[in-house]
């Protein structure tokens, strides 16, 4: 008989976890203002939040922890990473920044100007907020394919060139730099092909526009474009990862993700111009430029979770369990952004909640109906994290709706799996009850999400 598939590490230490009961849960959702943000993580049984900074570490990652170099300038660690990253990346400048966003605002200080148009395949909120605040345009050029959450199409995280094209001869001399992130997170962790790649970089060099790669989730796309790519099949990781990022010209890093680091980013680049230019910001925000907000010893538990997260055996073990999540939707109908995406499941609010009217946003409703039902604190990608337009002040509906149930890697079992699929099941099953969502009683002018007070309606 073949042999089933089984992880490709066991365990060596463990963290309980406890239940509460529904009386409990309601009584702390309710001090959380309905946004699962604001509840205690002692308050959460199964935590699919994010899967930034929430994964397990090696013992090889927690040896390196004990070898680090915490010098102030020169760290043996920074050059270790700096190795690493030149090796898989081909970025020869390198700049360690405390996390994702940090590696966003040392760059983009240094290339966003008022008046900027910055097109990218679906900016994560982060960058999306770091180009808005500085008062230019984020503009989304996401292939509409991404929008129909049944359609099957492997690489939903792509470009459209036409969309892009349009932007780039539309602002002649306004555009810095285009931001293409692979994985794209807000449609769904959908990967983004080879080709496309391709094709959107050359696009952008034909009018002299440089591409930033933000690269949080980098070694799940490599993993798609091997499995589901023609030509890619007999490609390790690490050389599909030096193809995509033969084509850019530097990237941001949240090394939180496919780094599996607790905290941690980075900027690359090929060009010294730029370098020169974001150290000069690196310095006040971030630190001196070889240790730019990392410890000695986090860097050399990233330069090892880059090397460990870029083998195949790793990167199959956590999609693998994505997809079994999927497959336990799939046997209760629950509908989601399809196929499952590299590192969660992005179900479908709207369909599921489909009695609750857009204003009162049906996955910020559902996020908190997973919450009551069994602990699992789950997280909204929809209108609430949309925000406001800058300008109109408008509630932005106009793109997807979703509850983002994302997977801290090697951190749950399938077991694990099975209860939020049940739980899941538990709310899909009596959603005709449920047919009003909630209202804003508090937001913030940007970035509304993390901070927002609801109240329940009906
Ligand atoms: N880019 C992408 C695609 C991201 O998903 C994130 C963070 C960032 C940049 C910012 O990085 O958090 O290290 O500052 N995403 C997390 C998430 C927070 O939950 O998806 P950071």
């Amino acid at each position: 008989m073949e042999l089933p598939f089984a992880e490709s590490w066991k365990i060596k230490m463990i963290e309980p976890i406890r239940r509460s009961t529904r009386q409990e849960r309601e009584q702390w959702l309710k001090e959380a203002h309905y946004n699962v943000f604001q509840l205690k993580a002692e308050q959460v049984y199964i935590d699919l939040l994010t899967d930034s900074g929430t994964g397990a570490m090696s013992d090889r990652q927690w040896a390196e922890m004990m070898l680090g170099d915490e010098s102030y300038a020169g760290a043996t660690s920074f050059y270790k990473l700096e190795k690493r990253i030149r090796d898989l990346f081909g970025m020869p400048y390198v700049i360690p920044t405390h996390q994702g966003r940090a590696a966003e605002n040392v760059l983009f200080s240094y290339l966003v100007k008022e008046g900027d148009v910055i097109p990218g395949n679906a900016h994560f909120d982060t960058t999306k907020g770091h180009i808005e605040s500085r008062h230019a345009h984020a503009i989304d050029v996401t292939t509409d394919e991404a929008k129909d959450t049944q359609l099957e199409v492997p690489f939903k995280g792509n470009v459209s060139l036409e969309k892009l094209e349009k932007v780039l001869t539309e602002n002649k001399g306004r555009v810095p730099f285009m931001v293409l992130t692979i994985t794209n997170n807000t449609v769904g962790g959908q990967p983004v092909s080879m080709e496309n790649i391709r094709e959107t970089c050359a696009l952008c060099h034909r009018h002299g526009v440089p591409v930033v790669m933000d690269s949080a989730r980098f070694a799940e796309n490599a993993y798609f474009i091997k499995t589901r790519e023609a030509g890619y099949a007999d490609r390790t990781i690490k050389e599909i990862t030096a193809e995509m990022y033969s084509h850019v010209d530097a990237m941001t890093m949240s090394a939180k993700k496919d780094g599996i680091v607790n905290m941690g980013g980075f900027i690359g680049m090929k060009n010294r111009e730029w370098y020169e230019g974001a150290k000069l910001y690196c310095i006040p925000f971030e630190g001196y430029v070889t240790y730019g907000g990392m410890n000695g010893r986090d860097m050399n538990a990233l330069a090892q979770g880059l090397d460990e997260n870029t083998e195949f055996d790793m990167l199959h073990t956590r999609i693998h369990q994505v997809a079994y999540l999927a497959s336990k939707l799939d046997e209760y109908g629950i509908p989601y952004q399809r196929p499952a995406g590299g590192h969660a499941i992005f179900v479908d609010a709207d369909k599921v909640l489909d009695r609750i009217p857009k204003e009162e946003f049906p996955a910020q409703t559902l996020t908190c109906e997973l919450y009551l039902e069994a602990g699992i604190r789950a997280c909204e990608i929809g209108y609430m994290l949309a925000d406001r337009d800058p300008e109109t002040r408008e509630n932005r509906f106009g793109g997807l709706d979703l509850v983002r149930l994302c997977i801290p890697r090697r951190v749950y079992t399938d077991n694990h799996m099975n209860v939020i699929a049940a739980a899941m099941k538990n709310v899909y099953d009596r959603r005709a009850e449920i047919t009003r969502g909630v209202a804003i009683e508090w937001e913030a002018p940007l970035m509304r999400h993390f901070t927002v007070q609801l109240k329940r309606l009906g």
